[in-house]
């Protein structure tokens, strides 16, 4: 699209089911932010919107855990996060909840249009039913194995592992979450989204028509599910908390929450219009509107396929320009995981780190997981601050302002003859701003961010070989050009930082006595004005930017961290209650003999399971396991095992398994063999009988 009149921007709704962490800022809402604030600067109309997703079952699922409603549960978070947001400056120009009365209008408005259209089928289906629950098991409340991946913790509407999205009729094994029951089949009736219709459109849309502009990871998951074939899929729920369904005879039934959060997006933009008197169809409507989906891959497919062809049947609304997906963020290692406190949550941060979001901010984009999957460490923030922040960026800045404030009482001095390396040093100023756009425009924001940093670098280094701290004995004309060059850095700096760190572009503005309300246009003005600080300015005094953060403040992070992964490993610790008695007849069925791995290759789009040959003594026969996830197929070949040989044969993926090596765990959470020679020197011949 060029030169789009106006811009709708969208971070994922969050669940207000706990706090916001690290993992949240860096896949969705810091890019966001950056490129609403830069399109701010540079003069665009942007509406960058938000709120909280306040339906779904993992909060009746807290709210039941800890004894109280819903609405506590999400009023709670609500304002939790809605502080965080506003704490690290992500610059929404609205935080709206989909509880709002506006949001239950525009989404009732939204099904009830679809519904006259005929966009939807009526079906009476059976769907998984927990008698002793007595309720319909949907989405979060049944778990299985997913049909895609094997994953035998999917989720009843999605896997997180492969990313599939599933209805709850689809996994294998399903089980009640709620009181971990099989749960049985029961009939009712349901409204189904016929995403198959939509396909043509789909392929068109996106497979033809944003092949080059979108994400390689977001096209690739798209294109993946498209080829599969797409399936009707159910927009309501048997549920107690969400939108009542708007039609007679659908007492008891909600809309499903991936059919109300995304409206979220339309409704919160209508609260904002009110608000600042404005017209919010434009936005969502007008095709001049470049409407722009920032989230996490997990949400690929509801912001590419289900609320595309809910926004296209309706028929009055614009499409995504593109959905910038971000893969996820890891920390130390591992997994971010709010049941297992694995991550840094922003409230705890700020209370560790006052006043230093900007390095929060920094740090996580630039190492912002855009193309894989990417580790948070806290090494790593320790560095980007120390060696950038402060040894970089600050140090320059306050060289600049020390040296100004020393020389000339804080007023911008006069230049007299630019040399060839000042007359690089202002023609490269004056490039940045379209460097820097590019990488945002093509959402690269990790490279944009370091491309900031390589103009405080040049800043440093021309100070560093023009050395005005010498010349300022000898030759005085010289001296005050060199600094007025480095003040036009420096202002250049306060205006280019903003996206990335607002508090810092703040506080660089009032050391150098900029007005920081007047930021129409200030992005283009690096590249366009003459001058960015005259001359006779007065500047103000230097005051640090960034400071060191010791070894010890990074032990302290990385404690905390360790004894959330004690205290979890003594959670899970708790052993199984002994299973019922067995007569010895029962034990004797069991043939588990030795036996020896020979062979061992990953089961293709299996993240658990190996393919292994194992000697049994008996035979060699080939063994489908789930332990990919703990050991890679070459470390197993050669491993001694014990193998329960008469397990009814089963077919995995394709692959028939014939028994099973036994397994235990270890104290963290890993597998390993149950081996016959660990406690024994002697090597016990495969095929021999366990007794
Ligand atoms: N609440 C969802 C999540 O955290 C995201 C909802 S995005 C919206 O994964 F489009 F539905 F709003
Ligand atoms: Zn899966």
């Amino acid at each position: 699209m060029n030169q789009p009149k106006r811009y709708t921007i969208t971070a994922a709704l969050p669940y207000t089911n706990g706090a916001i962490h690290i993992g949240h800022l860096a896949g969705v809402y810091v890019p966001a932010d950056i490129y609403a604030r830069y399109l701010r600067l540079i003069g665009k109309d942007v509406a960058f919107i938000c709120g909280s997703d306040e339906h779904g079952v993992p909060i009746t699922i807290k709210a039941k855990k800890e004894g109280v409603t819903p609405q506590d549960i999400v009023d709670k978070y609500h304002a939790i996060i809605k502080t965080s947001f506003a704490d690290f400056g992500i610059s929404f120009d609205n935080y709206s909840r989909t509880s709002a009365e506006i949001h239950h209008e525009t989404a009732q408005e939204f099904f009830k249009t679809l519904y006259d259209k005929g966009e939807f089928i009526e079906e009476i289906t059976e769907q998984l039913y927990d008698e002793e629950a007595d309720q319909f098991l949907a989405d979060r409340f049944v778990t299985g194995t997913c049909p895609k991946c094997g994953n035998e913790e999917a989720y009843g509407d999605q896997c997180e592992k492969c990313g599939t999205s599933l209805n709850a009729t689809d996994l294998i094994n399903p089980k009640s979450a709620i009181t971990g029951n099989v749960p049985t089949l029961k009939q009712t009736k349901h409204w189904f989204l016929p995403l198959h219709k939509h396909e043509a459109f789909l392929k068109e849309w996106i497979l033809e028509g944003h092949k080059k502009d979108w994400k390689p990871n977001v096209y690739g998951q798209v294109k993946s599910w498209i080829d599969d074939g797409l399936r009707p899929r159910a927009v309501t729920r048997d549920l107690d908390w969400g939108i009542p369904v708007p039609l007679e005879g659908a007492e008891g039934k909600v809309l499903y929450v991936w059919f109300d959060a995304p409206i979220g997006y339309i409704s919160s933009t209508k609260e904002w219009a009110e608000r600042v008197g404005k017209d919010w169809e434009p936005y969502w409507k007008d095709k001049e509107t470049k409407l722009v989906h920032f989230i996490g891959k997990d949400n690929i497919v509801f912001h590419c396929i289900i609320f595309p062809s809910m926004l296209k049947a309706e028929g009055s609304y614009i499409l995504p320009d593109n959905v910038p997906a971000n893969e996820f963020l890891n920390l130390e290692g591992n997994k971010l995981s709010t049941s297992k406190n694995w991550a840094v949550w922003l409230p705890e941060y700020l209370e560790d780190f006052p006043n230093q979001q900007d390095v929060l901010r920094y740090a996580l984009t630039a190492n912002a997981p855009e193309t894989k999957d990417n580790d948070f460490t806290w090494k790593d923030f320790q560095a980007r601050n120390n060696n950038e922040l402060v040894a970089i960026f600050g140090n320059f800045i306050n060289r600049v302002v020390v040296l100004t404030d020393k020389y000339y009482k804080g007023i911008v001095p006069e230049a007299s003859e630019f040399s060839a390396v000042d007359q690089d040093v202002l023609a490269a100023i004056k490039a940045y701003p379209d460097v820097i756009a590019s990488s945002i425009e093509r959402y690269r924001f990790r490279e944009a961010s370091q491309e900031l940093l390589n103009l405080a670098r040049l800043g440093n280094k021309y100070l560093a070989d023009e050395e005005p701290w010498k010349l300022v004995r000898t030759d005085e004309a010289r001296t005050k050009t060199i600094m007025f060059v480095a003040l036009q850095m420096a202002s250049a700096l306060a205006s280019l930082s903003e996206p990335f760190l607002p508090f810092t572009s703040e506080k660089l503005k009032t050391i150098l006595n900029i007005n920081s309300n007047d930021t129409t246009n200030s992005w283009n003005a690096v590249s366009s004005k003459k001058v960015l600080l005259p001359a006779g300015h007065h500047i103000g005094k230097a005051e640090l930017l960034f400071s060191k953060i010791e070894d010890e403040t990074i032990q302290h992070q990385l404690d905390k961290l360790i004894a959330s992964k004690k205290s979890n490993e003594a959670a899970n610790k708790k052993l199984e209650p002994q299973k019922e008695t067995i007569t010895f007849e029962d034990f004797s069925k069991l043939d588990m003999r030795v036996g020896t791995i020979l062979e061992a290759e990953k089961m293709p789009k299996a993240n658990k399971l190996l393919i292994l040959k194992v000697d049994t003594g008996i035979d060699v026969r080939t063994i489908v396991s789930g332990i990919a996830e703990s050991f890679t197929a070459e470390e197993v070949v050669g491993k001694r095992v014990t193998v329960l040989v008469n397990l009814a044969p089963r077919t995995l993926r394709g692959v028939e398994s014939q028994g099973m090596i036994l397994m235990t765990e270890s104290e963290d959470g890993t597998l390993v063999f149950v081996n016959p020679d660990a406690s024994t020197d002697a090597k016990v011949p495969n095929g021999l009988h366990i007794s």
